[in-house]
């Protein structure tokens, strides 16, 4: 992918805002469903329990307003909503729009697809608008994928789960966070997982896994090497939460130790577009980072989508 020129107008992160449904969904419960049990799901997933409920659009608004309130600006002062989800609420119209219309904004709206990297595509996308004059730009990552989950499949009932994080951008003078950014796609990876329109999820999971590594290292790689960085320069790596044993396994061709790790996952299961802001945000409300600390975020999901950004965190937040 490019590298960022010197020249671009940059962006940071004003506010945040998480949302979960109040709804938890334990492996013990899940083992009355199907067949499996609370040992098998922590041992291969790293999975404790995960949240269901609600909608794409309730939970981005819930997120959403958060973030809003936390920038404090004016909602008809965002100038772009940009919405990564693969479970929206309806086919038409975006699932954006109605976030759009109950956040009281006034600015233009669109969903991205591009699965569990979906947040950090959209991160690129909303710096790229404020490069090309965009003063502030929501971006939201949602997904309701207990929706378009089989309650009776074991191979996938046991990962997927519901959330939502949402961040305010804004335009500053100078370069601004972002020192790198990468997306990949490889649709020929399409069969390995997908859902019909109005289907469930399919996945081969073995093989998604095996693929998951691999590429969630060649994205971070090209962020580092387009950034001129070391992972030891990284402060703090915000992977996609999908399976701890990928995560470990990933961290470890990094380099990266996974004291250095932002993982959520126990708790929220793979929530695909806010798997990325769920970590990044609760990492950051735990103190986790200091101002100028660098940061390496890198997804990967269907599609085989992968995508990886290094942002230097600019302190809000901080007490
Ligand atoms: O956002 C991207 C989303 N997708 C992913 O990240 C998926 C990546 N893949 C994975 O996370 C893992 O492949 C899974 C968690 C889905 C499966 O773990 P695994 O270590 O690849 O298990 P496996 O499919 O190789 O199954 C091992 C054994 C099998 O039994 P046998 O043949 O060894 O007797 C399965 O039948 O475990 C059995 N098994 C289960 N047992 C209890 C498979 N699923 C379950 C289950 N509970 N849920």
């Amino acid at each position: 992918m490019p590298i960022i020129p010197t020249s671009a107008r940059g962006g940071v992160i004003t506010g945040w805002g998480t949302a979960l449904p109040e709804k938890i969904l334990t492996n013990d419960d899940l083992s009355k469903m199907m067949d499996t049990s609370d040992e098998w799901i922590r041992e291969r997933t790293g999975i404790h329990q995960r949240h269901v409920g609600g909608s794409t659009a309730s939970l981005s608004v819930e997120s959403g307003r958060r973030a809003i309130e936390m920038a404090g600006v004016d909602p008809l002062a965002i100038d772009a909503l940009i919405l990564s989800t693969t479970t929206p609420d309806r086919a038409v119209p975006a699932t954006s729009a109605r976030v759009q219309h109950e956040l009281g904004l006034s600015c233009g709206a669109f969903d991205i697809n591009a699965a569990c990297s979906g947040f950090v595509y959209g991160l690129a996308t909303a710096h790229g608008l404020i490069a090309m004059g965009a003063n502030k730009v929501l971006l939201i990552g949602t997904d309701t994928l207990s929706r378009i989950t089989d309650w009776t499949d074991r191979n996938t009932a046991i990962l997927f789960a519901d959330g939502s994080g949402a961040a305010v951008i804004e335009a500053v003078e100078g370069p601004g966070e972002m020192l790198a950014w990468d997306i990949a796609a490889d649709g020929s990876a399409e069969p390995l997982l997908y859902a019909e329109i109005g289907g469930f999820l399919h996945m081969d999971g073995k093989e998604v896994f095996r693929r998951a590594v691999r590429i969630m290292v060649d994205s971070a790689q090209k962020s580092l090497n387009n950034a001129g960085l070391s992972i030891d320069d990284i402060s703090l790596v915000v992977p996609h939460q999908a399976n701890t044993r990928i995560i470990k396994a990933a961290c470890e061709r990094l380099g990266a130790p996974l004291d250095k790790t932002a993982i959520v996952l126990h708790r929220t299961g793979n929530t695909s577009s806010a798997s990325i802001p769920l970590a990044l945000f609760d990492a950051v409300d735990a103190g986790r980072l200091q101002r100028g600390d660098l940061v390496l975020m890198v997804g990967f999901g269907a599609g085989m989508t992968a995508a990886s950004s290094i942002i230097r965190w600019n302190g809000k937040g901080l007490q």
